[in-house]
């Protein structure tokens, strides 16, 4: 894992080049909690020497702990390579609560703090005021401009993201994302890392992240339809409709229907999502009516108990429920993938991603589910279609189809 920075400075008589070598050997994994416990254990998998760091020594050992669990599973189903113990991989993972002594020896820090600007903004600078001159941060925020978590560090070329999909060593899909100020030789490293972390349930895939735009590629292409989801919640309750008629329009071809999965979700966390798309991406992201309420009070889904539905009564007993309900007829299936393919034209509209099919691969390894382009190239004119009519009925301007997907012209881009 060498790398070259070249830089070149050419005048009329000379050319010097200034070379330094950087071999990615550590890797600082700042904050042990769910996601940077993952990232640890994929990082000391894939051989690197690991640095397991968080403000209390209770959080960096529970990340510890949860780690050793991981790796031991791994290691009861010979899972680790012949011969390799768990113990051989954590005898490389350190531990520490002090980011400015620790970040001295590491080559590249990701970054899985909790979801807050102003505490990324001040452990990216630390990174940098501290580690050494080639130090790359690469953040997992799930939401927040890579541009502004790099801009005051003193370095914010050698700030990138690298976000994750939960739970991190089951879920292929890591979008790597270029700042503004992200360098081409920082945005390659940490292409390169991320291919080598190790994917239990597959290849790993790595989508590049050409622009630092919300939601990136994957969240930001299913966002608008939780638009849509907002307005079938309010029609239903408008209609005096039950929650699992609604969830009965799935067919039984979603993992998890609309209202099981936002109570799996977290209201709260669908309550912010969509407040966060308001601010960045449109007004039209305003949550709807059934969620606001239910967020303000407090029935936040499967974790208090009770949201959509009674939690008490378990998963399964809900399950059956769906499955024996008449379907309502508000919401649709195909209706969903054209929301993805509108916004996945979005996407490429704004240059966040080279082509389509990494638009499709990026949901398929992040979602487990098929992207729109497949299905959207034959069917894109129906879809405008539909759209059009979706937009009218729910009074949401932003799900009417752009220009890009009416004229079918993403169909001649680059793949
Ligand atoms: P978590 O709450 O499980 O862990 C966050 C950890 O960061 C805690 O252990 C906390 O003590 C630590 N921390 C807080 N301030 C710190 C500081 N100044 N220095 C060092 N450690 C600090 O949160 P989770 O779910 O692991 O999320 C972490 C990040 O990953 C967030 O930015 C989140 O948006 C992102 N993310 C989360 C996903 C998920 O499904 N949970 C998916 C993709 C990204």
């Amino acid at each position: 894992m060498i790398y070259l920075f070249v830089t070149k400075n050419l005048n009329k008589n000379s050319m010097r080049m200034k070379i330094k070598m950087v071999d990615v050997k550590n890797i600082l994994v700042l904050g042990a909690g769910l996601m940077g416990s993952g990232i640890a254990q994929v990082s000391l998998m894939a051989g690197y020497n690991v640095k397991l760091v968080d403000v209390k020594d209770e959080f960096v050992d529970s990340g510890y702990a949860k780690i050793e669990e991981g790796l031991k599973k791994l290691e009861s189903k010979n899972a680790l390579g012949e011969g390799v113990t768990a113990a051989d991989l954590l005898a490389r993972c350190g531990k520490s609560i002090d980011l400015a002594s620790a970040v001295k020896d590491a080559d590249f820090v990701i970054e899985a703090v909790i979801e807050k600007m102003d505490v990324k903004k001040q452990v990216c600078k630390t990174v940098m005021d501290n580690g050494p001159s080639h130090v790359i941060f690469a953040s997992n925020t799930s939401t927040m401009s890579i541009t502004e978590i790099g801009k005051d560090s003193g370095a914010p070329e050698r700030v990138c993201g690298m976000h994750f999909f939960n739970p991190v060593p089951l879920m292929r899909c890591i979008e790597v994302i270029k700042g503004e100020s992200t360098s081409d030789d920082t945005f390659n490293i940490a292409m390169d890392v991320a291919g080598k972390l190790p994917c239990l349930r597959g290849d790993r895939y790595i989508a590049p992240v050409l622009k630092d735009r919300p939601g990136f590629i994957v969240n930001r292409m299913n966002a608008p339809v939780i638009i849509y989801l907002h307005w079938a919640f309010d029609e239903a309750k408008k209609r005096g409709i039950p929650w699992e008629r609604l969830d009965a329009d799935a067919g039984g071809k979603m993992p998890m229907p609309p209202c099981v999965l936002t109570d799996f979700t977290g209201i709260d966390t669908n309550y912010h999502i969509m407040n966060y798309y308001k601010e960045t991406l449109s007004p039209d992201f305003e949550p709807g009516e059934v969620i606001t309420e239910l967020n303000e009070k407090g029935d936040l889904g499967q974790k208090t108990g009770k949201g959509f539905y009674d939690w008490s009564q378990g998963r399964d007993a809900i399950m059956v429920k769906i499955k024996q309900a008449e379907a309502a007829g508000i919401f649709n299936l195909n209706t969903l993938f054209a929301i993805m393919l509108n916004e996945g034209c979005r996407i490429l509209d704004e240059g966040i991603a080279s082509g389509f099919k990494v638009i499709d691969d990026a949901n398929m390894a992040g979602m487990n589910a098929p992207g729109p382009f497949g299905a959207g190239k034959k069917n894109y004119e129906a879809w405008a279609k539909v759209l059009e009519e979706v937009a009218d009925k729910t009074g949401k301007e932003y799900l009417r189809p752009i220009e890009l997907m009416r004229s079918g012209a993403f169909t001649k881009m680059r793949k």
